[in-house]
This record gives structure tokens, C-alpha cells and sequence, in this order.
């Protein structure tokens, strides 16, 4: 019997391990989902699990740095409660210490590949995203991080499916383009991807990719090749009203956009022009969903301020909505701290 037969692979603690494995989380929390999947210590079994379920599939040019600090600290823990470390789990980690051919070129530049799983509630991973982001949010172009906001709101879209079905959904500043797979998957009829800063754009299209979603391309019988999805270029301070009111979209998302004050009027008026095109009828006016971290009052106060100015109204949904919890497993992501407004004219 495998291993993870034994133990069970559809334990919560064994699918909550391998989803944080392959989110990069970090170790010490994939560790501890470990340790209790293993009733409290990190057995051969679980051993066992953590390199075919985890490590044998990880690719070590894409995620070398992470796969060399997770195994550093399993050995370590391992080791000092006098277990007995798997050879695989050896080798494997004397092969990351070899450096890889083009660790120089990288650098400055480095990018990992992340697997983002909602989970959901009947706790098979059904929806698994593949992101090629930046090692953390200080490094590389802002857009190329993934955002706690982002996350909530691809659990917001995967929580109302109904809002973004056979819509037309355009998102602004949407970095590695995770609310757009999410759009995609719940079938909004278009998905507008847009961003001003052409390295995240391109960084974006790689992520589309890996999720088999290409711009226009319809051909795959794939649930995620069902949506057009395109991605444009749209720096808010250059956004013409003319051109804006062509996309006519009927739901306007943006995740973790309001942070800088100097970019903000130009931001309430992208919203403004998307959100004011002429429609035949008012029930089908456009809304638009910002789901946003208020890091600093002022910067937001100012925004509402010049939404008010806008005629805009802005709703705080946040204690209003049961937004589930598809991603119980990442524990880096400060789920409270996030707010979610509904803004309409
Ligand atoms: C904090 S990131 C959030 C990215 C993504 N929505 C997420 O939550 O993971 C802000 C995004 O807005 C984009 N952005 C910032 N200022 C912008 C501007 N003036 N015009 C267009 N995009 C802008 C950035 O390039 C970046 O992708």
C-alpha cells in the first residue's frame, strides 16, 4: 500500500500540506501541516508523501531557491527528534545546492512558479492556478507579485459565480492576472485584462499561458479555454474616455489598486468612464468590485473623496457578503485585513 494510501491523501492536513507546498508558502507553515498529517511528527510515511506528492514534481529551475530552504528545514526538524531522513530527501537537497547554469542571469530578475488551489467544499482541489510571480513583493515590478487582494477576490468571484457569468468583466491593474483565470473559470463571456506597466502585462500573458488560456483562443475543449480573454495595456494617467466607453463592460474588478495617491484621480476617472457609458436601460448598469488592503486612511479617504466628487457611489460590501474560504491553507494570507467595495454611479 502507498504511503499516502495509508495515511490518507484526502485528509484535510495532507491536501492543506501539498496546496501549501505548492503555493510557497513558507516552510515552516507546510512543515506544520506536515506534522499533523503525520499525528504530530514527520514519519517515513509522511516523508514519503512530502517527496511524490511534493518534491519529485517541483521543478527545480523554476522553484530552487524555495525547494532548498523547505528541505534545509525538514531535514533539520527531522534530525533533531532523532528521525531518520529519507536518501530521497537527501539527494534531492544536495542537487539545489549545485548552482543551476543560469543563476547569474537571473538575477534582479527572479521569478518563481506557484500553484495557487481553491479548495473547494467537497475538499478536492478543483481549480489550480499556476503563477509566475516575483520571489517576494519587493523584488521585480509590483504587478508581479500576487496581492492578498487578488486572492480575495477570485474567492469572492468563485463564491458568486452568478455576478460574472456571461459578463463582460474588465479588470484594471490586474498584475499576474489571477482574477482573470478566475473570471474565466466561472465563464464570464469576455475577460479585459489591463495593466500600465508592460513588463507585468508580459509577465501576465506567461500566466495565462501556463493556464492553457491564450488571448482569443477558443480552440480547446478546457472549461478555462471557454472565455476570450484579452490583455491590454492601460495606463490610467493615458486612458482616453473615448476609448474606454468602447469596452462597455457590464462588471469592472480591481484588486489592491488604491495605494497611490498620485495615480488616484486618474483611477477614479477610469472608473468613472466605465461605469458612466450609456446604457438602454439602468438596471444593467455596469458595477465595479475593488477589493483593497486600507494600508493607509488618507490615501483611501482621498479616494473617496474624489469618487464622491465623481457622483460614484461607494459601498463597503465587507460585513455584508459571506465570501468562503477557498484557500484555508495559506496562512501568510491576511484575509481580515481585506475590504471589499462596491462602487456604482
Ligand atoms: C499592488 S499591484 C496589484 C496587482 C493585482 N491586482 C493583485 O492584486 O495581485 C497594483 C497593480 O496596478 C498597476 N498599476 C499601478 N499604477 C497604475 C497606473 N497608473 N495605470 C495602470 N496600472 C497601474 C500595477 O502595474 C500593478 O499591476
Amino acid at each position: 500500500m502507498a504511503a499516502d494510501e495509508e495515511l490518507g491523501v484526502s485528509d484535510r492536513p495532507c491536501l492543506h500540506m501539498i496546496s501549501a507546498f505548492l503555493a510557497l508558502e513558507p516552510p515552516g507553515i507546510v512543515i506544520s501541516f506536515a506534522r499533523e498529517f503525520g499525528g504530530g511528527s514527520l514519519t517515513e510515511s509522511v516523508q514519503s508523501c512530502i517527496w511524490r506528492r511534493c518534491i519529485s514534481k517541483a521543478d527545480l529551475k523554476l522553484q530552487g531557491p524555495f525547494l532548498k530552504r523547505f528541505l534545509k528545514k525538514l531535514i533539520i526538524e527531522i534530525e533533531l527528534s532523532g528521525g531518520i531522513v529519507l536518501d530521497e530527501l537527501y539527494e534531492y537537497y544536495a542537487s539545489c545546492l549545485v548552482p543551476l547554469k543560469d543563476d547569474g542571469a537571473n538575477v534582479g530578475n527572479s521569478k518563481l512558479l506557484k500553484t495557487i488551489s481553491f479548495i473547494f467544499p467537497n475538499e478536492s482541489r478543483e481549480l489550480e492556478v499556476r503563477l509566475r510571480s516575483s520571489v517576494n513583493m519587493l523584488e521585480g515590478d509590483t504587478g508581479c507579485s500576487v496581492w492578498p487582494s487578488s486572492l480575495f477576490m477570485s474567492e469572492f468571484i468563485l463564491s458568486f459565480p452568478e455576478l460574472f457569468a456571461n459578463k463582460c468583466c474588465f479588470e484594471v491593474g490586474s498584475g499576474v492576472g489571477l482574477v482573470g483565470i478566475c473570471l474565466s473559470y466561472v465563464k464570464a463571456s469576455k475577460v479585459i485584462l489591463t495593466d500600465g506597466d508592460l513588463s507585468t502585462l508580459a509577465n501576465m500573458k506567461v500566466n495565462l499561458e501556463l493556464n492553457h488560456l491564450t488571448t482569443g483562443d477558443h480552440t480547446s475543449g478546457s472549461r478555462l479555454h471557454d472565455t476570450k480573454v484579452q490583455c491590454i495595456c492601460l495606463p490610467w494617467e493615458s486612458a482616453s474616455e473615448d476609448d474606454l466607453h468602447c469596452f462597455a463592460p457590464d462588471v469592472i474588478l480591481g484588486a489592491d489598486v488604491i495605494y497611490d495617491p498620485s495615480c488616484l484621480p486618474h483611477l477614479v476617472r477610469v472608473l468613472s468612464a466605465l461605469l458612466k457609458h450609456e446604457r438602454l436601460c439602468r438596471e444593467k448598469r455596469p458595477i465595479a468590485y475593488i477589493a483593497s488592503v486600507i494600508r493607509n486612511i488618507e490615501t483611501f479617504n482621498y479616494f473617496l473623496g474624489l469618487a464622491e466628487r465623481a457622483n460614484l457611489v461607494v459601498t463597503d460590501l465587507t460585513e455584508m457578503i459571506k465570501v468562503s474560504n477557498f484557500l484555508p491553507y495559506l496562512r501568510s494570507y491576511d484575509r481580515p485585513s481585506i475590504k471589499m467595495f462596491r462602487i456604482h454611479v
